[in-house]
């Protein structure tokens, strides 16, 4: 979708969208609109008895009488002082979806929300447009007989500003940040038989060259994963005729001797459940398994994209965690790059086997200042809080804060559980020295993380826990249904917030 900034002049052809504040008071742009066509607009607006101008409230007026426009889209904005970037993206991107189905190809945004609101004019304008990229993704790759009207009809997008220069600046990183997690939702997005460990790997590869200064690349094999003694990881990828890969990736946006921020992601590219196999009914999500990794290259492709000042590496472990006869078995013990021997008493608890031999790796090769692990890693965070949080942990209450705080910010919500030692000595294994899972379903997520905190050492870290946010079955402004990229833009703002040096 091709997306432009102008100054507000009357559109000549396709849609326009003008704002009406809550009580019906009509913007600037949206009285030019009514000027124009003999009233059109304010006819409309005292004809739509459910129409209060509440934010994303939206009446389209078709074929206006004096203007060949094709339709007038009147929009709710609510009240002006409580008007801010992410209602500003919510709307940009509940435009996108209706101005799509309607099936037009052009739109007008002149969205003017005058002096009374808190967000400036070309911060407005940017976000509008930023939402519209982001709800207008789609994953159409496989299919090839989709009908004209199920292809989505939006082509390009003029926003109205006041000085298009500054909006479309403004856009720049948001822009980024839009492709960012465009990129993300296709890797999460591919079935396994297209993304597996290599074909992912080399996906990451393609991101280092002149397009993303200070990006490197490296990608570690299987001969090279069982130098470093990743046993953990490798005892996972062993039941698959696909060969584990750990990538590395590493953006230098300040001086070399300033250590890194850390970001890991789960990337099992198919989840089986291996040997302890999971049920046929929905076994299919399991592609989504990587969709930690998936964040962690869209997030290093994104600071690497907008010259964050910071440095910051990306580690993923990827592995398809199959059944067969060289699969590991329940029961199975395997010894860890940290050293510690793991028990591994369910195959399907096999994403803190991974995270255990990279989170490892991470903190002994690069001392980061923190560690951020992503991961789906557990059904029962599900149970715990829905599709509406991703669930956060950590070791170190101001980390955990700002991962809070950067998340409400986005949109992308986490909600912290605990970590206790008593939690902690239901893994204890009779036979090495930790084991995989509890033994039974009590606080499922908190086992996980703490299985994981084992192979922490006393740099400071956080887990998300993304299993119930990284896809959704229903359309949100911004996400449209399928791989939502959860974790890029909330990791994006925690680094813009928090670590970037000016
Ligand atoms: N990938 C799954 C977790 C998952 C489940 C993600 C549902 C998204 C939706 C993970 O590897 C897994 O299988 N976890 C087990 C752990 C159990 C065996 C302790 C689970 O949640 O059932
Ligand atoms: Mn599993
Ligand atoms: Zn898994």
């Amino acid at each position: 979708m091709d997306i432009r900034f102008a100054e507000f002049s009357l559109p000549q052809s396709g849609a326009v969208v003008v704002g009406v504040w809550e009580d019906r008071a009509l913007t600037g742009p949206a009285r030019r609109l009514d000027e124009a066509t003999q009233g059109a607009v304010a006819r409309a607006v005292a004809a739509a008895p459910r129409f209060h101008g509440k934010k994303n409230e939206l009446v389209p007026v078709i074929g206006p009488p004096g203007l060949p426009v094709s339709r007038i889209v009147l929009v709710g904005l609510g009240k002006p002082k409580a008007v801010d970037a992410r209602l500003l993206e919510d709307l940009g991107g509940t435009l996108a979806a209706h101005l799509n189905s309607a099936g037009e190809s052009e739109a007008t945004f002149a969205v003017d929300l005058g002096d009374g609101a808190p967000v400036k004019p070309a911060e407005a304008a940017a976000r509008l447009a930023y939402g519209a990229a982001l709800r207008s993704y789609r994953f159409d790759k496989y299919r090839t007989k989709q009908k004209p009207e199920q292809k989505p009809s939006l082509s390009s997008i003029t926003v109205s500003a006041a000085s298009p220069g500054e909006a479309k600046q403004a856009y720049q990183a948001l822009g980024a940040a839009a492709e960012a997690v465009a990129f993300t939702r296709d890797l999460v997005s591919e079935p396994a038989n297209e993304l597996y460990p290599e074909s992912m790997a080399e996906r990451a590869s393609a991101l280092a060259g002149p397009d993303l200064p200070g990006l490197t690349v490296e990608v570690l094999d299987e001969n090279r994963l069982s130098e470093l003694g990743m046993g953990a990881l490798l005892g996972v990828a062993q039941g698959s005729v696909r060969p584990p890969r750990v990538v590395v990736m590493q953006y230098r946006g300040v001086a070399a001797d300033v250590a890194p921020l850390a970001f890991i992601g789960k990337g099992v590219t198919f989840d089986t459940g291996g040997i302890s196999i999971k049920p046929a009914g929905g076994m299919w999500d399991m592609k989504w398994d990587m969709a930690g990794a998936g964040v962690v290259i869209g997030l290093m492709r994104l600071l690497a994209a907008r010259r964050a000042r910071v440095n910051a590496v990306g580690l993923v472990g990827l592995v398809e965690n199959m059944p067969s006869g060289a699969a590991q078995r329940p029961g199975d013990i395997v010894r860890s790059m940290s050293g510690q021997t793991i028990e591994v008493l369910n195959t399907d608890a096999e994403g803190r086997l991974v995270l255990a031999d990279v989170l490892w790796y991470c903190q002994d090769r690069f001392k980061p200042t923190a560690m951020i692990d992503l991961a789906t890693l557990t059904g029962a965070v599900i149970v715990a809080l829905g599709h509406e949080n991703a669930g956060l942990f950590a070791n170190n209450d101001e980390l955990a804060e700002r991962l809070v705080a950067a998340g409400k910010a986005v949109g992308e919500p986490v909600w912290r559980l605990p970590l206790a030692e008593s939690y902690d000595r239901a893994i204890d294994s009779d036979a090495a020295d930790v084991k995989n899972i509890a033994g039974d379903r009590a606080a499922g997520s908190i086992i996980g993380a703490q299985f994981v905190q084992r192979f922490v050492n006393n740099v400071p870290w956080a887990h998300l826990d993304i299993a119930g946010v990284a896809w959704s079955k229903k359309d949100a402004p911004t996400v449209p249904k399928g791989a939502t990229a959860f974790g890029v833009r909330l990791l994006d703002r925690f680094v813009a917030d928090y670590y970037e040096s000016d």
